[in-house]
Protein backbone atom coordinates (compact mmCIF):
# COMPACT_ATOMS: atom_id res chain seq x y z
CA UNK A 1 0.00 0.00 0.00
CA UNK A 2 1.25 3.01 -1.14
CA UNK A 3 1.74 5.38 1.85
CA UNK A 4 2.32 8.20 -0.54
CA UNK A 5 1.44 8.78 -3.96
CA UNK A 6 1.15 11.98 -6.71
CA UNK A 7 -1.53 11.84 -9.51
CA UNK A 8 -1.87 14.41 -11.98
CA UNK A 9 -4.52 14.90 -14.27
CA UNK A 10 -4.79 17.57 -16.88
CA UNK A 11 -7.38 19.85 -18.59
CA UNK A 12 -8.37 19.24 -21.84
CA UNK A 13 -8.96 21.11 -25.67
CA UNK A 14 -11.97 20.03 -27.33
CA UNK A 15 -11.38 20.58 -31.23
CA UNK A 16 -14.78 20.13 -31.94
CA UNK A 17 -17.85 18.38 -30.97
CA UNK A 18 -19.41 20.95 -28.01
CA UNK A 19 -22.38 19.89 -26.22
CA UNK A 20 -23.04 16.96 -27.99
CA UNK A 21 -21.48 14.23 -25.04
CA UNK A 22 -24.68 14.51 -22.49
CA UNK A 23 -26.99 13.70 -26.08
CA UNK A 24 -24.87 9.93 -26.78
CA UNK A 25 -22.82 12.48 -29.72
CA UNK A 26 -19.50 12.98 -30.68
CA UNK A 27 -16.86 14.80 -29.75
CA UNK A 28 -13.10 15.11 -30.60
CA UNK A 29 -11.01 16.58 -27.69
CA UNK A 30 -7.42 16.19 -26.22
CA UNK A 31 -5.72 16.16 -22.77
CA UNK A 32 -3.61 19.29 -22.71
CA UNK A 33 -0.03 19.80 -20.34
CA UNK A 34 -1.59 22.01 -17.92
CA UNK A 35 -3.62 20.04 -15.17
CA UNK A 36 -4.10 19.45 -11.38
CA UNK A 37 -1.66 17.60 -9.37
CA UNK A 38 -2.80 16.00 -6.25
CA UNK A 39 -0.68 14.94 -3.17
CA UNK A 40 -1.77 12.37 -0.82
CA UNK A 41 -0.32 10.70 2.02
CA UNK A 42 -2.18 8.01 4.20
CA UNK A 43 -3.21 9.47 7.58
CA UNK A 44 -3.93 7.05 10.77
CA UNK A 45 -7.67 6.81 11.27
CA UNK A 46 -10.41 8.50 8.67
CA UNK A 47 -9.72 11.50 8.86
CA UNK A 48 -9.00 13.81 5.18
CA UNK A 49 -7.50 17.05 5.86
CA UNK A 50 -7.45 18.45 2.36
CA UNK A 51 -5.32 21.63 1.37
CA UNK A 52 -5.95 23.85 -1.75
CA UNK A 53 -2.20 25.39 -2.63
CA UNK A 54 -3.37 27.91 -4.44
CA UNK A 55 -6.66 29.10 -2.80
CA UNK A 56 -5.04 29.13 1.15
CA UNK A 57 -8.08 27.07 1.74
CA UNK A 58 -8.09 24.06 4.17
CA UNK A 59 -10.86 21.73 4.41
CA UNK A 60 -10.90 18.36 7.13
CA UNK A 61 -13.52 15.63 7.95
CA UNK A 62 -14.39 11.57 8.28
CA UNK A 63 -14.88 9.48 5.89
CA UNK A 64 -18.63 8.97 5.58
CA UNK A 65 -19.33 11.96 7.69
CA UNK A 66 -18.88 14.46 4.39
CA UNK A 67 -21.44 16.82 4.68
CA UNK A 68 -22.08 19.45 1.61
CA UNK A 69 -20.16 22.13 0.81
CA UNK A 70 -19.82 24.73 -1.96
CA UNK A 71 -17.04 25.44 -3.63
CA UNK A 72 -13.56 23.45 -3.88
CA UNK A 73 -14.35 21.37 -0.94
CA UNK A 74 -17.27 19.96 -2.93
CA UNK A 75 -15.17 18.09 -5.11
CA UNK A 76 -13.12 16.54 -2.18
CA UNK A 77 -15.89 15.65 -0.51
CA UNK A 78 -17.78 13.94 -3.61
CA UNK A 79 -14.68 12.47 -4.25
CA UNK A 80 -14.70 10.39 -1.15
CA UNK A 81 -18.13 9.56 -0.73
CA UNK A 82 -18.53 8.57 -4.63
CA UNK A 83 -15.33 6.27 -4.28
CA UNK A 84 -16.72 4.98 -0.71
CA UNK A 85 -20.06 4.69 -2.34
CA UNK A 86 -18.46 2.36 -5.36
CA UNK A 87 -17.09 0.50 -2.66
CA UNK A 88 -13.38 1.33 -2.35
CA UNK A 89 -12.37 1.30 1.50
CA UNK A 90 -10.61 4.66 1.74
CA UNK A 91 -7.49 5.09 4.19
CA UNK A 92 -7.63 8.66 6.01
CA UNK A 93 -5.12 10.88 4.05
CA UNK A 94 -4.04 14.22 3.96
CA UNK A 95 -4.18 15.56 0.15
CA UNK A 96 -2.46 18.79 -1.19
CA UNK A 97 -4.09 20.12 -4.50
CA UNK A 98 -2.16 22.54 -6.67
CA UNK A 99 -4.01 23.71 -9.73
CA UNK A 100 -2.34 24.27 -13.50
CA UNK A 101 -5.71 24.93 -14.97
CA UNK A 102 -7.69 28.35 -15.11
CA UNK A 103 -10.77 28.27 -13.16
CA UNK A 104 -13.77 28.68 -15.14
CA UNK A 105 -11.59 28.57 -18.10
CA UNK A 106 -13.41 26.27 -20.58
CA UNK A 107 -10.42 24.01 -20.12
CA UNK A 108 -11.93 21.80 -17.86
CA UNK A 109 -10.30 22.23 -14.30
CA UNK A 110 -13.11 20.39 -12.81
CA UNK A 111 -12.44 17.58 -13.95
CA UNK A 112 -8.90 17.35 -13.81
CA UNK A 113 -9.33 18.23 -9.97
CA UNK A 114 -11.94 14.86 -10.19
CA UNK A 115 -9.72 13.01 -11.59
CA UNK A 116 -6.47 13.69 -9.50
CA UNK A 117 -8.49 13.58 -6.26
CA UNK A 118 -10.05 10.24 -7.02
CA UNK A 119 -6.21 8.51 -8.92
CA UNK A 120 -4.69 10.00 -5.43
CA UNK A 121 -7.20 8.41 -2.76
CA UNK A 122 -7.60 4.88 -4.65
CA UNK A 123 -4.11 4.58 -4.98
CA UNK A 124 -3.02 6.00 -1.33
CA UNK A 125 -5.42 3.30 -0.29
CA UNK A 126 -3.97 0.44 -2.13
CA UNK A 127 -7.18 0.16 -4.74
CA UNK A 128 -6.38 -2.04 -7.45
CA UNK A 129 -5.99 -0.03 -11.07
CA UNK A 130 -9.39 0.36 -12.15
CA UNK A 131 -11.33 0.85 -15.39
CA UNK A 132 -10.90 4.30 -16.65
CA UNK A 133 -14.23 4.65 -17.93
CA UNK A 134 -15.69 3.56 -14.83
CA UNK A 135 -13.66 6.29 -13.72
CA UNK A 136 -14.60 8.99 -15.40
CA UNK A 137 -18.72 8.16 -14.54
CA UNK A 138 -17.57 8.28 -10.84
CA UNK A 139 -15.95 11.33 -11.59
CA UNK A 140 -19.19 12.96 -12.89
CA UNK A 141 -21.11 11.90 -10.45
CA UNK A 142 -18.91 14.36 -8.05
CA UNK A 143 -19.87 17.11 -10.51
CA UNK A 144 -23.25 15.78 -11.09
CA UNK A 145 -24.57 15.35 -7.42
CA UNK A 146 -21.88 17.76 -5.51
CA UNK A 147 -20.83 19.94 -7.47
CA UNK A 148 -24.65 21.06 -9.24
CA UNK A 149 -23.11 20.63 -12.69
CA UNK A 150 -25.56 18.38 -15.11
CA UNK A 151 -22.09 18.03 -17.40
CA UNK A 152 -21.72 14.68 -19.26
CA UNK A 153 -18.34 12.93 -19.77
CA UNK A 154 -15.98 14.58 -22.48
CA UNK A 155 -13.99 16.10 -19.97
CA UNK A 156 -13.24 12.89 -17.45
CA UNK A 157 -12.95 10.79 -20.50
CA UNK A 158 -10.50 13.31 -22.16
CA UNK A 159 -8.48 13.58 -19.25
CA UNK A 160 -7.88 10.13 -18.15
CA UNK A 161 -7.53 8.80 -21.58
CA UNK A 162 -5.24 11.74 -23.27
CA UNK A 163 -2.46 10.75 -25.43
CA UNK A 164 0.32 12.09 -26.69
CA UNK A 165 0.16 14.01 -30.40
CA UNK A 166 -3.56 12.24 -30.44
CA UNK A 167 -6.64 13.35 -30.50
CA UNK A 168 -9.66 11.29 -28.87
CA UNK A 169 -12.79 10.32 -31.16
CA UNK A 170 -15.06 10.08 -28.87
CA UNK A 171 -18.56 8.23 -29.37
CA UNK A 172 -20.57 9.17 -26.01
CA UNK A 173 -23.48 6.30 -27.02
CA UNK A 174 -20.84 3.08 -27.03
CA UNK A 175 -18.26 4.93 -24.79
CA UNK A 176 -15.81 4.21 -27.13
CA UNK A 177 -12.53 6.28 -27.32
CA UNK A 178 -10.26 6.13 -29.90
CA UNK A 179 -6.88 8.17 -30.10
CA UNK A 180 -6.53 9.63 -33.82
CA UNK A 181 -3.70 11.27 -34.95
CA UNK A 182 -3.68 15.20 -34.71
CA UNK A 183 -1.22 15.99 -37.58
CA UNK A 184 -1.52 20.08 -37.77
CA UNK A 185 1.51 20.74 -41.06
CA UNK A 186 2.77 23.24 -39.06
CA UNK A 187 -0.72 24.72 -38.47
CA UNK A 188 -0.81 25.87 -34.42
CA UNK A 189 -3.88 25.23 -32.07
CA UNK A 190 -4.12 28.02 -29.13
CA UNK A 191 -6.65 29.70 -26.65
CA UNK A 192 -6.85 33.03 -26.07
CA UNK A 193 -8.93 33.98 -22.25
CA UNK A 194 -12.39 35.97 -22.92
CA UNK A 195 -11.78 37.30 -19.55
CA UNK A 196 -14.74 36.21 -18.70
CA UNK A 197 -15.28 33.29 -16.29
CA UNK A 198 -18.09 30.90 -15.79
CA UNK A 199 -18.76 29.03 -12.92
CA UNK A 200 -20.83 25.96 -14.82
CA UNK A 201 -23.76 25.00 -12.40
CA UNK A 202 -24.66 28.88 -12.36
CA UNK A 203 -24.17 29.33 -16.52
CA UNK A 204 -27.17 28.37 -18.71
CA UNK A 205 -25.61 24.96 -18.99
CA UNK A 206 -28.42 22.79 -16.97
CA UNK A 207 -30.97 24.86 -19.15
CA UNK A 208 -29.22 23.84 -22.26
CA UNK A 209 -29.44 20.37 -20.90
CA UNK A 210 -32.96 20.57 -19.61
CA UNK A 211 -33.97 21.72 -23.32
CA UNK A 212 -32.70 19.07 -24.85
CA UNK A 213 -33.99 16.62 -22.65
CA UNK A 214 -37.64 18.30 -23.04
CA UNK A 215 -37.13 17.68 -26.94
CA UNK A 216 -36.31 13.54 -26.67
CA UNK A 217 -40.28 13.72 -25.05
CA UNK A 218 -40.87 15.68 -28.17
CA UNK A 219 -39.74 13.71 -30.72
CA UNK A 220 -39.81 10.63 -28.76
CA UNK A 221 -36.22 9.65 -29.24
CA UNK A 222 -34.35 8.19 -26.58
CA UNK A 223 -31.33 10.70 -26.83
CA UNK A 224 -30.50 13.36 -29.37
CA UNK A 225 -28.20 10.90 -31.69
CA UNK A 226 -31.36 10.07 -33.16
CA UNK A 227 -32.77 13.02 -34.28
CA UNK A 228 -33.62 13.79 -37.44
CA UNK A 229 -33.33 17.46 -38.48
CA UNK A 230 -36.80 17.32 -40.38
CA UNK A 231 -37.95 15.95 -37.31
CA UNK A 232 -36.62 18.91 -35.13
CA UNK A 233 -38.04 21.88 -37.29
CA UNK A 234 -41.54 21.20 -35.93
CA UNK A 235 -40.51 21.45 -32.12
CA UNK A 236 -41.16 24.64 -31.17
CA UNK A 237 -38.34 27.64 -30.24
CA UNK A 238 -35.50 27.32 -29.28
CA UNK A 239 -35.87 23.50 -28.54
CA UNK A 240 -35.89 23.14 -32.86
CA UNK A 241 -31.99 25.62 -33.13
CA UNK A 242 -30.80 23.59 -29.81
CA UNK A 243 -31.76 20.34 -31.95
CA UNK A 244 -30.41 21.65 -34.65
CA UNK A 245 -26.77 22.53 -33.32
CA UNK A 246 -26.61 18.69 -31.68
CA UNK A 247 -27.35 17.06 -34.93
CA UNK A 248 -25.11 19.21 -37.49
CA UNK A 249 -22.37 18.98 -34.52
CA UNK A 250 -22.12 15.61 -34.44
CA UNK A 251 -21.93 15.96 -38.45
CA UNK A 252 -18.81 18.29 -38.21
CA UNK A 253 -17.38 15.76 -35.81
CA UNK A 254 -17.14 13.11 -38.08
CA UNK A 255 -16.30 15.68 -41.07
CA UNK A 256 -13.33 17.17 -39.26
CA UNK A 257 -11.92 13.51 -38.22
CA UNK A 258 -12.04 12.66 -41.88
CA UNK A 259 -10.48 16.21 -43.00
CA UNK A 260 -7.85 15.65 -39.92
CA UNK A 261 -6.99 12.51 -41.92
CA UNK A 262 -6.48 13.55 -45.74
CA UNK A 263 -4.74 16.39 -44.30
CA UNK A 264 -6.98 19.09 -45.31
CA UNK A 265 -6.38 21.94 -42.52
CA UNK A 266 -8.43 24.36 -44.38
CA UNK A 267 -11.45 22.02 -44.49
CA UNK A 268 -11.01 21.64 -40.72
CA UNK A 269 -11.09 25.67 -40.28
CA UNK A 270 -13.94 25.94 -41.88
CA UNK A 271 -15.70 23.41 -39.60
CA UNK A 272 -14.49 24.92 -36.66
CA UNK A 273 -15.99 28.49 -37.65
CA UNK A 274 -19.57 26.38 -38.70
CA UNK A 275 -19.31 24.68 -35.19
CA UNK A 276 -18.77 27.81 -33.50
CA UNK A 277 -21.30 29.82 -35.16
CA UNK A 278 -24.16 27.20 -34.20
CA UNK A 279 -22.92 27.52 -30.83
CA UNK A 280 -23.78 31.01 -31.03
CA UNK A 281 -26.61 31.13 -33.08
CA UNK A 282 -28.54 27.76 -32.55
CA UNK A 283 -27.02 26.82 -29.17
CA UNK A 284 -26.60 30.49 -27.63
CA UNK A 285 -23.88 30.06 -25.51
CA UNK A 286 -21.58 32.95 -26.79
CA UNK A 287 -21.38 36.37 -24.73
CA UNK A 288 -19.82 39.68 -26.07
CA UNK A 289 -16.85 38.55 -24.82
CA UNK A 290 -16.42 35.26 -26.35
CA UNK A 291 -17.10 36.69 -29.71
CA UNK A 292 -14.14 39.67 -29.24
CA UNK A 293 -12.12 36.92 -28.70
CA UNK A 294 -12.92 34.78 -31.97
CA UNK A 295 -12.60 37.55 -33.63
CA UNK A 296 -8.79 38.93 -32.28
CA UNK A 297 -7.64 34.97 -33.52
CA UNK A 298 -9.37 35.61 -36.62
CA UNK A 299 -7.51 39.23 -37.05
CA UNK A 300 -4.55 37.48 -36.12
CA UNK A 301 -4.95 34.79 -39.17
CA UNK A 302 -7.01 31.84 -37.63
CA UNK A 303 -8.54 30.13 -40.38
CA UNK A 304 -11.22 28.86 -38.00
CA UNK A 305 -11.75 30.06 -34.35
CA UNK A 306 -14.48 28.62 -31.93
CA UNK A 307 -16.16 28.23 -28.13
CA UNK A 308 -14.64 25.78 -26.57
CA UNK A 309 -16.25 23.89 -23.50
CA UNK A 310 -19.83 25.13 -22.13
CA UNK A 311 -19.17 28.36 -23.60
CA UNK A 312 -20.53 31.59 -21.18
CA UNK A 313 -17.12 32.74 -21.14
CA UNK A 314 -13.45 31.24 -20.64
CA UNK A 315 -11.21 30.22 -23.58
CA UNK A 316 -11.57 30.34 -27.19
CA UNK A 317 -9.92 27.97 -29.35
CA UNK A 318 -8.35 28.95 -32.96
CA UNK A 319 -5.94 27.25 -35.67
CA UNK A 320 -3.71 29.21 -37.04
CA UNK A 321 -1.74 29.36 -40.62
CA UNK A 322 1.72 28.03 -40.30
CA UNK A 323 2.82 32.10 -41.08
CA UNK A 324 0.57 33.29 -38.73
CA UNK A 325 1.79 35.25 -35.39
CA UNK A 326 -0.62 34.54 -32.67
CA UNK A 327 -2.04 37.23 -30.97
CA UNK A 328 -1.09 38.32 -27.48
CA UNK A 329 -1.84 36.14 -24.36
CA UNK A 330 -3.10 33.50 -27.14
CA UNK A 331 -1.02 30.05 -25.54
CA UNK A 332 -0.31 27.16 -28.00
CA UNK A 333 -1.66 23.64 -26.73
CA UNK A 334 -0.67 20.59 -27.87
CA UNK A 335 -2.49 16.61 -27.06
CA UNK A 336 -0.79 15.33 -24.02
CA UNK A 337 -0.67 12.64 -22.13
CA UNK A 338 -3.68 11.75 -19.75
CA UNK A 339 -4.51 11.21 -16.00
CA UNK A 340 -1.33 9.56 -13.86
CA UNK A 341 0.59 8.71 -11.11
CA UNK A 342 4.30 10.80 -11.11
CA UNK A 343 7.57 9.94 -9.93
CA UNK A 344 9.01 11.73 -7.06
C1 LIG B 1 -18.53 21.33 -20.34
C2 LIG B 1 -19.01 20.02 -19.75
C3 LIG B 1 -18.88 18.87 -20.76
C4 LIG B 1 -19.47 19.23 -22.12
C5 LIG B 1 -19.01 20.63 -22.57
C6 LIG B 1 -19.72 21.10 -23.82
O1 LIG B 1 -17.15 21.29 -20.55
O2 LIG B 1 -18.28 19.69 -18.59
O3 LIG B 1 -19.47 17.70 -20.24
O4 LIG B 1 -20.86 19.13 -22.12
O5 LIG B 1 -19.20 21.60 -21.55
O6 LIG B 1 -19.34 20.32 -24.89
Amino acid sequence: MAARVTAFAPGRVNLIGEHTDYNDGLALPFAIGAGVTVRAEALEGGRIEAVAADLEGRDSFIIGRQRRVAGWRAFVRGAVAELSQAGFALRGARLVIHGGVPRGAGLSSSAALEVALCLALLHCSGAPDVDRVQLAKLCSRIENEWVGARTGLLDQLASLFGERDRALAIDFRSLEVKPVALELAGHKLVTLDSGERHAIAASGYNQRRAECARACELLGVASLRDAALEQAERLPAPLAQRVRHVVTENERVVLTAAALQRGDLPAVGRLLDASHSSLRDCFEVSTPAVEAAVARLRDAGAIGARIVGGGFGGHVLGLLAPDATPPEGAIEVCPGPGARLLNE
